[in-house]
């Protein structure tokens, strides 16, 4: 395999200037596209369709025309369409994790682990699907039987970010089909191929047209998200990406008062006590941390030590981070790609003067890699952090980790919980009482103990604060799809006396 340019085993699998409507792959009306480019070359992979409203509105137009009779399918039937997705996706991981590599720079081995992860979520919800399941009531009015059955909201609008091309589609999608609903997905500016081979694999699944449709845009994403959160034609909204646009797309989405489950960003404590397993806790920071190169949102991003292991600590982490070898995907070796663009390595680049600025000492690494190419950046430790830093209040979404001593229990879990956002947090120890204490005091909606990664089709994934609302995966995920109608049977009698 070339460096840059990767041999699908299924070419057609890439779907240039074309995205996935009605069944059909049509291009934007105006014909315009824009470019999407190798993170770690900067070369150009393809072109997309830029899509605009009026084409947006054309897939929730299908979405809806086709709603009526999917949700009609049994769940039985949707659970079938959705194994069989499945399958293809397991047959084709291979080309799948190329194209993850291709668009979003991550290793091909973390690729081919996205892949499985993100078929996962099709294989959660396809044995949920069957498993639908309302309530019978005791009703307080004698003679009224009360029932409830769980209905599909509807068309679904589904907005996903770069960071897991694959993965936070399916774990959209994958719910909500489950529970009957038809979706319009807009796919990540910078990675809208993976979410289009989807859409073939879709097409080939057999899923009616019109259940799924896959929309993109680069520049007109704002213009594609307004659309979806003010059409009255869609129901629900799921987002995942920054904190700053769930806000501003909840302002949009209240005009029709549209269900909502937003995964935004956050700013993981993950924190050791003197009490943990040293070598345990290393391994789960460095999971924890540099998976994708510390761009997912649930990465560690404040690492507090307590301060009787904290040099010992610094020590054994800083030599397992030396040992990366960072570079192109494809590249054989490799463990750490490159970062998505140049802003991001303008933010961490910021991060990690700031933090020398004040008072910070960089233990490993902490420059750009220009010689790799200009989305490059150094796997990063930082000593003598101090909660004045840029890193302690923002997700740095890069292979930065700040390390902070703390003396007390009480102390570091009143610094973690000082963040606006809570989505993950993690912390290591041997001590039963402090592991049932701590994880209960965390302010987060997912807490890793003893272990830095926590990412299951079969477990709740969200936040709290400003990391947003609602779950995905896990039995809890397809609640966010559906609406609970309550139904009350009077007039039915009492009892018989036996
Ligand atoms: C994310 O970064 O938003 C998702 C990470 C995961 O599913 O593990």
């Amino acid at each position: 395999m070339s460096h840059n340019v990767p041999k699908l085993n299924d070419p057609s699998l890439l779907k240039l200037n074309v995205a996935y409507v009605n069944g059909e792959w049509v291009q934007a009306k105006s014909g315009k596209t824009f470019e999407v480019h190798d993170p770690s070359s900067g070369k150009l992979i393809g072109t997309a369709p830029e899509f605009d409203s009026a084409d947006t509105q054309l897939a929730i137009d299908a979405a809806a025309a086709a709603f009526p009779s999917f949700r009609n399918k049994t769940g039985r039937e949707r659970s079938k369409l959705l194994r069989k997705w499945y399958d293809l996706m397991v047959e084709n991981s291979e080309d799948i994790a190329k194209l993850i590599t291709w668009e979003n720079g991550k290793p091909l081995a973390d690729a081919k682990g996205e892949a499985a992860y993100a078929a996962s979520f099709f294989e959660w919800f396809s044995e949920e699907a069957p498993r639908i399941y309302g309530d019978t009531i005791p009703a307080s009015v004698a003679g009224n039987r009360v029932v409830t059955i769980k209905e599909p909201v509807g068309v679904c609008g589904l907005i996903t970010p770069w960071n897991f091309p694959a993965a936070m589609v399916t774990r959209k999608i994958g719910p909500a089909l489950a529970a009957g609903c038809t979706v319009v997905a807009k796919s990540p500016g910078e990675t809208p191929f993976t979410s289009l081979a989807l859409a073939e694999l879709a097409h080939r699944a057999g899923i009616p047209k019109g259940v799924v449709n896959v929309v993109s845009a680069l520049k007109n994403t704002p213009e594609v998200g307004e659309i979806l959160t003010s059409s009255p034609f869609v129901k629900k909204v799921s987002f995942t990406g920054s904190t700053g646009v769930g806000k501003l797309l909840m302002k949009q989405s209240s005009s029709t008062l549209k269900k909502l489950s937003f995964e935004l960003g956050g700013n993981a404590p993950f924190i050791v006590f003197d009490d943990a397993d040293l070598d345990v806790a290393v391994a789960g920071a460095i999971a924890s941390k540099f998976r994708s190169s510390g761009q997912t949102c649930v990465c560690a991003n404040r690492i507090f030590i307590q301060s009787g292991i904290y040099d010992e600590f610094a020590q054994k982490f800083a030599a397992k981070v030396k040992d990366f070898k960072v570079g192109g995907g494809y590249s054989e070796g490799v463990t750490h790609g490159p970062l998505i663009h140049d802003r991001a390595i303008t933010k961490v680049d910021a991060h990690v003067r700031d933090a020398e600025k004040k008072g910070g000492k960089v233990i490993q690494g902490g420059q750009k890699m220009p010689e790799l190419g200009s989305n490059f950046f150094q796997p990063t430790v930082i000593t003598g952090m101090t909660t004045e830093m840029a890193l302690a209040s923002e997700e740095t979404f890069g292979p930065v980790a700040g390390l902070f001593k703390f003396e007390t229990e009480e102390e570091v879990t009143k610094v973690a919980n000082s963040a606006e956002v809570g989505l993950a947090g993690y912390f290591f120890s041997k001590d039963l009482q402090r592991v049932f204490r701590v994880a209960e005091a965390l302010e987060v909606g997912m807490v890793g103990v003893n272990t830095g990664l926590i990412s299951d089709a079969a477990a709740p994934f969200g936040g709290v604060k400003e990391s947003g609302f609602g779950r995905e995966g896990s039995k809890y995920g397809i609640a966010e799809y559906q609406v609970t109608k309550m139904i009350t049977y009077g007039g039915m009698g009492q009892p018989l006396q036996k």
